[in-house]
């Protein structure tokens, strides 16, 4: 399956810090809790974007831990660096394409991780194969996307809005079937672990930002719900008056993220 998916900084950072403003858990806590990643080892995180998880492993671990962050985007990879750069942290950001055999020999990592990245690999065989040949026997595989029941309430108010269906995010309809059996087959051992968040927007306005930054005009899972600029405010509008409709109503917009971590060992 060939997928083109290309994420935005600006959009992908507005969604994080959406996240963590107005959300009832924290992802990065249950991340932590979950890894446990330790000083002294080598990790790699595919898709890592502006760092998120690369960042939040090197201060887990107290700068320990000799920690590669791979991405395609050259945007994101500055943003990373920039950050790196100003924290004097030592994380690598290097470019890395999953749909292409990693840069590493067998056996190098004790961790590789992808957080809301890998899901979008064209075939999942090989990426997770490549993941599988670079990590240490014993070594850890995790993987984090969107379950099926993720944002129920985003898709009710636009399926409200638009009277269309949404098109399926093939982060959340693969994740659980096809990239579950991928990994189980290919690791020793698999486990699916679940977080879930629910974020309670005060009003309309922050639910909007968020359903701009999830459905711009650059990400172009979206686009055949509009065509330009027009059709794409006019889609807002609407959005917005079907989320106003049920704020006014129920005295609140709680919007509630579903999170799968799968964790494989080698
Ligand atoms: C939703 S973002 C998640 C970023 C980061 N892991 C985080 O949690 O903030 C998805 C990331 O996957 C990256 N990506 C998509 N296709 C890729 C590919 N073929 N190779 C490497 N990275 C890719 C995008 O550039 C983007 O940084």
């Amino acid at each position: 399956m060939e997928i083109n998916y290309q994420e935005t900084s600006k959009d992908l950072l507005t969604r994080i810090d959406i996240h963590e403003k107005y959300g009832s858990a924290n992802i990065d806590v249950w991340t932590n809790d979950l890894l446990k990643p330790q000083a002294g080892m080598k990790i790699l995180d595919v898709g890592c974007g502006a760092g998120k998880l690369s960042f939040l492993f090197n201060e887990y671990t107290k700068g320990g831990a000799e920690i590669i962050g791979g991405d395609f985007s050259e945007e994101l990879l500055d943003k990373a660096r920039a950050k790196n750069r100003e924290l004097g942290t030592k994380i690598d950001f290097q470019f890395l394409d999953f749909n292409k055999l990693f840069n590493f020999p067998d056996n190098t990592f004790d961790l590789v991780t992808s957080a809301f990245a890998i899901y979008y690999a064209s075939d999942l065989k090989f990426t997770f194969g490549e993941a599988h040949r670079v990590l240490k026997p014993g070594g850890r595989l995790f993987v984090s996307g969107p379950l099926p029941e993720n944002k129920q309430m985003f898709y009710d108010i636009i399926k409200e809005a638009t009277n269309t269906t949404i098109p399926p995010m093939p982060g959340s309809s693969r994740f659980k079937g096809e990239i579950f059996n991928t990994i189980d087959g290919l690791f020793a051992k698999t486990e699916l672990h679940k977080f879930e968040n629910h974020l309670t927007f005060p009003s309309v306005e922050p639910f909007i930002e968020y359903v701009r930054a999830s459905l711009s005009e650059d990400r172009k899972l979206w686009t055949s719900m509009f065509n330009g600029k027009d059709e794409y405010e006019a889609l807002i509008g609407k959005i917005q008056a079907v989320a106003q409709k049920w704020f006014d109503r129920d005295g609140k917009l709680v919007m509630t993220k579903v999170v799968g971590g799968i964790l494989a060992t080698k």
